[in-house]
């Protein structure tokens, strides 16, 4: 293991220069690599990723949301919801001081909040997800912002951009709104398990949520490399908004399916936790981001997850003789530290689980 120390190079800075060709470290293993094709009018309509209309949380509309809910979640782990609550002006200012920061900001502002260099999660303008690579590891073509913004104990604005002006107060009301629907989606989760409402959440606690905005430039090979290489996400439930340059694929079947860009829904992505929390019922969906040779992309995704402390095993309701527990219990904290220090690599980490 080679630990990484000194700023990584900005994706960002490269893509500037208009090269040619990419440098070698971005490049995938051909097992890897995207195969970037044009979808065409005789897809089969089965394979995509399920678009939701939540009805504004209407309760004559509860019972269908929640069977589409639950066939979602078991059948893909991700799927997009509509009419969710949130004003859709805010999802357009959030991608909005997202793209002016890093389009509009001078690399000099950008590398005033740098990441510090060789410490895993921390906030800030970053370009490398692990802490330590090996030197095989391949970079992925993204530059990103994370914020750590709840609970309100890790809130400090400060530490965020200030470029443009509404920035901060940007996050805030985004952060609070996520928050909201994380939990009325969660919260309708268990109860398309049959479960009290509140199952799901008072297994994960009080959320521990940080949003990421990811930055990827425009790539001369795309068809080699990554935006962001296949993962699942560690926590509960994340919330992403794109803008409308594709990217986002979901793993379904073995085959990659792309998330339809539509501006004013929220992607809903199952993290592992809930799917050991349901006992496998619900699977977390493993996804990743393709580069684009000419736009730039913009996403933004808003992790919820549990504390470090929180011990999380299979709930006891969806626990019986013919159902057995599938995933040990873990410390959440513990979950983390190995995800950081192996890589993502799809699904590896929470596959080490299984019983
Ligand atoms: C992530 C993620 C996808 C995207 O940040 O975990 O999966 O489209 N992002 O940026
Ligand atoms: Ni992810």
């Amino acid at each position: 293991m080679e630990v990484v120390v000194g700023e990584p190079t900005r994706v960002q800075t490269l893509a500037e220069k208009n090269p040619t060709q990419v440098p070698p470290e971005y490049i995938q293993a051909p097992e890897n690599r995207p195969q970037i094709k044009i979808p065409t009018t005789e897809d089969d309509t089965s394979s995509t990723v399920p678009v939701i209309d939540l009805f504004g949380f209407d309760p004559d509309h509860w019972g269908d949301v929640r069977r589409e809910l639950g066939q979602a979640c078991k059948e893909w782990g991700a799927f997009q919801v509509t009419n969710h609550g949130v004003p859709i002006h805010l999802l357009h200012r959030m991608r909005s001081v997202g793209l002016s920061f890093f389009k509009d900001s001078p690399m000099s502002h950008k590398l005033s909040y740098a990441c510090p260099p060789g410490s895993a999660a921390s906030e800030g303008y970053g370009s490398r997800m692990l802490v330590s690579t090996s030197n095989d590891t391949v970079l992925d073509w993204r530059d990103y912002f994370d914020h750590h913004t709840l609970p309100l104990s890790r809130r400090n604005p400060s530490r965020w951009p200030d470029f443009p002006p509404n920035y901060r107060e940007v996050v805030v009301e985004y952060s609070d709104c996520m928050k909201a629907l994380a939990q009325k989606l969660l919260a309708f989760m268990s109860e398309s398990l049959g479960l009290p409402s509140s199952c799901i959440q008072d297994a994960v606690g009080d959320f521990y949520q940080n949003i990421t905005v990811s930055y990827y430039p425009p790539c001369p090979q795309p068809e080699l490399t990554l935006g962001l290489q296949s993962h699942s996400d560690m926590g509960a439930i994340t919330l992403l908004i794109q803008d409308d340059v594709d990217g986002l694929q979901v793993l379904k079947d073995g085959e990659w399916v792309m998330v339809q860009p539509l501006s004013d829904a929220i992607v809903v992505i199952l993290a592992d936790q809930t799917e050991i929390i349901t006992n496998g019922n619900y699977r977390s969906a493993q996804h990743r981001a393709i580069a684009n040779a000419n736009k730039a992309r913009l996403s933004v995704a808003t992790f919820h997850d549990p504390a470090k402390t929180m011990k999380i095993s299979p709930a006891s309701a969806l626990v019986t003789e013919s159902f057995p527990p599938r995933y040990c219990q873990i410390v959440y904290g513990e979950y983390v530290s190995s995800w950081y220090t192996k890589g993502p690599e799809g699904k590896r980490n929470i596959d080490a689980l299984m019983l």
